[in-house]
């Protein structure tokens, strides 16, 4: 018993001094807070000189995240820009979460800036103009006899879901015909949230998912050992593999037409054909011989800008949800939210950290690369191209493009 407890203090007491000296040389501050200013300025800068290849539209069609339910208290109001507009996303005192077009119509005032909430509706700072969340509509002008009809402003529909606070963004304006769902884990409460980091990434939103159907990067970048930066000689034994790796759109609608599928199962297959889903297996492998800390990672695409990760290790499983949003046309706010069982939270936030790292592998490859629309592949490289089959659906005849996305931010 004595040795347990001797064993398990040396085990606490390696860790603590691990997770002292990553903050010491600000890893996990840098990783788990706002994101590093300075470095994200320089990467804007340098992607000046930057190729940026044949884009995609900018702003694809979807559910993106514009904030966290914790960051928007009953009676406040947030100013997001993103997505090429600007968002007044208030929460009513009921708890009800309403978005509408930040610069109020009488005057342009930002209301998001200043604003209060008023029952259902939005008070412009300016003027005391109050318009309903639910439909844009001006309810009431302090001075004025009459509200005329067209005092209206522009609302857009939200959802929120596993803790985060979405905006159906549309260039057709179309409604939303699907929406992220709630994790019955996060909902029931039986598992907890255990930290987020937050990343800006220079490059185009198309590129963040690219990866999960890019299998060959894996080895190359995700290959050498995570923690290579503060005991660099242990990269010589040990190293991270990647096997089981599968990327495939939920049955595609093309497909199932030529199918026998009933009637139910092609209806099923066009509702969530916003949906695909990669597995992969990871193991640490030492001396390239003994393979240990198995970790199976089943994702969930859930359109262009949300992702679900389920990780299954022998302790037990946990979940990362990852967001993706267009704050410019070559600007994406990626942030990770981690959720697990509360016995499992230690495990789950070293894994997090783990995860964090790997991630700043990929993000310094986004922030410099080109997007190449006509890319050189091989046939082991053919899940690349049917993923971008797949995120073209996100696409529409008014998606705005890069010219003019990036015309409407300057003044
Ligand atoms: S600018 Fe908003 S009420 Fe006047
Ligand atoms: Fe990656």
């Amino acid at each position: 018993m004595a040795g347990w407890w001797s064993f398990g203090g040396a085990f606490l007491l390696f860790f603590g001094i691990l997770v002292s000296y990553l903050y010491k040389i600000n890893w996990i501050k840098d990783l788990r807070l706002e994101g590093d200013n300075k470095t994200v300025l320089a990467n804007h800068l340098e992607s000046k000189k930057r190729k940026l290849g044949k884009l995609p539209p900018v702003y694809p069609n979807g559910w993106f995240a514009l904030l966290e339910s914790s960051q928007l208290g009953k009676g406040q109001v947030k100013h997001v820009a993103a997505l090429g507009q600007n968002f007044a996303v208030f929460r009513t005192n009921n708890g009800t979460v309403r978005i509408l077009d930040a610069y109020c119509p009488h005057l342009g005032a930002n209301m998001a800036e200043g604003g209060r909430v008023k029952g259902d509706c939005l008070e412009c700072p300016f003027h005391g103009w109050q318009f309903r969340g639910s439909d844009g509509q001006c309810d009431y002008i302090p001075y004025a006899d009459k509200v005329p009809h067209v005092a209206r402003t522009k609302t857009w529909k939200s959802c929120e879901a596993n803790e985060i606070i979405f905006v159906w963004h549309h260039a057709e304006e179309l409604e939303p015909h699907w929406q992220p769902q709630t994790n019955s884990h996060v909902s029931n409460r039986t598992w907890r949230y255990h930290g987020r980091n937050e990343f800006l990434i220079n490059c185009h939103i198309q590129e963040v998912a690219e990866n999960g159907a890019d299998s060959a990067h894996l080895s190359a970048v995700h290959g050498p050992l995570v923690f290579t930066k503060i005991a660099h000689f242990l990269s010589a034994f040990v190293r991270h593999s990647w096997t089981n790796i599968n990327w495939t759109p939920h049955n595609s609608f093309l497909e199932s037409l030529n199918s026998k599928e009933t009637e139910l199962e092609r209806q099923d297959s066009e509702n969530l054909r916003h949906r695909a889903y990669m597995t992969l297996r990871h193991r640490l492998v030492l001396f390239e011989r003994f393979e240990v800390l198995q970790l199976d990672v089943n994702v969930k695409q859930i359109g262009p800008g949300y992702v679900e990760l389920m990780m299954h290790t022998t302790l037990g499983s946990m979940c990362i949800f990852q967001t993706v949003t267009p704050m410019e046309p070559l600007l994406q706010k990626v942030t990770h939210i981690l959720y697990s069982p509360p016995l499992l939270a230690p495990c789950a936030s070293l894994l997090f950290l783990g995860e964090c790292l790997m991630f700043e592998r990929d993000v310094a490859i986004w922030n410099r690369k080109k997007f190449e629309k006509r890319p050189l592949l091989v046939k082991e490289d053919k899940s690349i191209l049917a993923y971008r089959r797949w995120y073209a659906q996100f696409y529409s005849q008014h998606s705005p493009s890069y010219h003019s996305a990036i015309k409407s931010l300057q003044w």
